[in-house]
């Protein structure tokens, strides 16, 4: 590391003018006017605003920030002061991406940034920036560093605020291909790797380059890395929990709806059921809840979600039988894909009718979550690509001219759940497992009847119970019965059967992007076999699903 260690020496000797001096040089040289500084902030509400250049970890940056305690939102990199002013930001993070900074069009963090005086953190693509906006120096690297390295502190700042605690070696996940040259006024380096002479930077004013990622866990001190920009160098108190968040979003779901009044759907699955909630106590009898119950659930749940929403929660509840309206809609169909339209179009028909027969109705309440809003290019800080689309079931009736509030849209899932539990929801619901849109209609294989139905419910059934029974069902993704449309041939007493095969899947996943099948212990399958194949009539038969997604996706359909 030596050539690297001593070129960081030759760097730390440059020149030690301030930022802003620097700023005001520069905009002076090009005749441009001095920039206000952003308006007093409500010292309520503390938050870091990270500005997303792309990277795939953004998500991820935002991830670490709240789970260390202090809020904060992704947005894109050309958005105003004004747009953000009133998450009163006390730091800012500058994501990685995948430009280089002299790149045509290349993106750039807004003036206010620097204007501001508070604190900054930029990673990789962020870092580049930083010295590149600020007067430094960045040029290609002649070897790429991608992947694990070492980067070295020792004997070069040793007190300084980010460090704090930390080891003088450290392992670090590197991903850039530029590197920096020549350090902006005022910076110093404050450590090294073998191919990165500036692998850390910093001034005294809070401005702070890594060229690693500190949010992923191939950085182990990572996560440090990062509390001690927030608690050391930034001064956050590290409070906020997604409780905080109950108040608040309660106060702006009421600001924004005033008198008006709202509809929400209710699905069973968690992200409603919590912005019913949210959205009850906010307003309490403006909302109206629909439940269509589609025939497609699973066994108790429509009774489950009268049951929490109309008794125990006291939210008016229009609950509206449509069983047989989708079993007509689904009659011959046996293509995966054609079920979950015709479930989607009947659903929009069932949903505006009822709307419609509660007269004026000004919202409607949605469960998008923050993965949901950041993963659209639509709504989101627009870098990333859209993923799922088929997943959003039912989507919203077209010509109805309803306002959206969505009171979730930026907490993470399991935010969302610590909510729900806030909010006095039973616990079966905030932790139930993901269930389809689409529901029972995609684990009956081919074509679905009313039978067919019965018979994947009853199994189901008993594969929860079994599973609940293990202590099995919390750490499981999904936890499932697959009716096949195979009938064979089996023997029971001194008879023949002929019946349905039923394939039980239970599968493991951080989210439903890949997972691996479950190796369940063995005695649990035998007793959801020997009960399936006992207690339910016309199936003979249960295999177990040992595909990992890729290549099998979760649902057989
Ligand atoms: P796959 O089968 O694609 O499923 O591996 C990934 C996750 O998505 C759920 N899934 C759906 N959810 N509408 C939904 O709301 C759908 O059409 C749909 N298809 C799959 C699946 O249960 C798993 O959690």
């Amino acid at each position: 590391m030596s050539r690297a260690a001593d070129e960081t020496h030759r760097l730390a000797a440059s020149d030690d003018l301030e930022v802003a001096a620097y700023l005001e040089a520069t905009r002076e040289q090009a005749g441009e006017a001095p920039v206000d500084p952003p308006p007093t902030r409500d010292p309520s509400i503390e938050s870091v605003v990270i500005f997303d250049f792309g990277s795939q970890y953004s998500m991820l940056i935002a991830r670490r920030l709240r789970e260390l305690k202090v809020y904060c939102e992704l947005v894109p990199p050309d958005a105003s002061w004004e747009g953000i002013a009133h998450l009163n930001p006390k730091a800012f993070v500058l994501s990685g991406g995948p430009a280089s900074v002299y790149d045509e069009g290349a993106p750039q963090a807004p003036p206010y940034v620097f204007d501001s005086g508070l604190p900054v953190l930029g990673i990789c693509y962020g870092m580049q920036l930083l010295a590149h906006q600020l007067g430094g120096r960045v040029a290609a690297s002649t070897e790429r560093e991608y992947g694990p390295a070492m980067i070295n502190t020792r004997g070069i700042d040793d007190d300084n605020p980010l460090l704090s605690g930390l080891h003088s070696t450290m392992p670090v996940w590197m991903s850039h291909g530029d590197r920096i040259v020549e350090l902006p006024p005022g910076f110093r380096p404050l450590a090294f790797s073998e191919n990165s002479p500036v692998a850390v930077m910093g001034n005294d004013s809070g401005l702070y380059g890594l060229q690693f990622h500190p949010e992923v866990v191939h950085t182990p001190a990572g996560k440090d890395l990062l509390e001690n920009f927030l608690l050391k160098v930034c001064g956050f108190r590290g409070d906020w929990t997604p409780g905080n968040f109950v108040q608040q979003g309660i106060q702006r779901v009421r600001d924004h709806l005033g008198e008006g009044k709202v509809i929400c759907a209710l699905s069973g699955g968690v992200d409603s059921a919590v912005t019913a909630a949210l959205v009850h106590e906010a307003v309490g009898d403006q909302l109206t809840c629909i439940f269509v119950d589609n025939g497609l659930m699973r066994r108790e749940e429509p009774e489950r979600v009268v049951e929490t929403f109309q008794r125990h929660q006291k939210i008016r509840l229009v609950h509206v039988d449509a069983r047989e309206r989708f079993l007509r809609a689904l009659a011959e169909v046996t293509n995966p894909e054609t079920k979950r339209v015709r479930i989607g179009e009947e659903f929009i028909r069932v949903f505006e009718s009822e709307a419609r027969k509660l007269g004026q109705v000004d919202f409607i309440a949605q469960g998008t979550t923050y993965p949901d809003v950041v993963e659209s290019a639509s709504t989101g800080t627009g870098t990333a690509a859209k993923i799922k689309t088929h997943h959003n079931v039912g989507g919203l009736p077209s010509d109805m001219k309803f306002q959206l509030v969505e009171p979730l849209r930026y907490l993470f899932k399991d935010e969302v759940r610590q909510v729900g539990l806030e909010l006095g929801l039973p616990e079966e619901i905030v932790y139930r497992q993901p269930f389809p849109g689409p529901g029972l209609a995609i684990r009956v294989i081919g074509e679905v009847t009313a039978e067919k139905l019965e018979l994947v419910r009853s199994a189901d059934w008993i594969v929860m119970d079994e599973i609940k029974a293990a202590g099995l069902y919390g750490d499981l993704w999904q936890s499932f019965a697959i009716l096949t449309d195979t009938k064979t041939v089996g023997v029971m007493g001194d008879f023949r059967t002929y019946g349905y095969a039923v394939t039980v899947r239970a599968v493991r996943a951080e989210d439903a992007m890949t997972a691996d099948w479950a190796r369940l212990p063995y005695d649990v399958l035998a007793r959801i076999s020997n009960r399936i194949v006992n207690e339910v009539p016309g199936i003979n038969r249960v295999v177990y699903d040992i595909t990992s997604k890729p290549p099998g996706t979760i649902e057989w359909e």
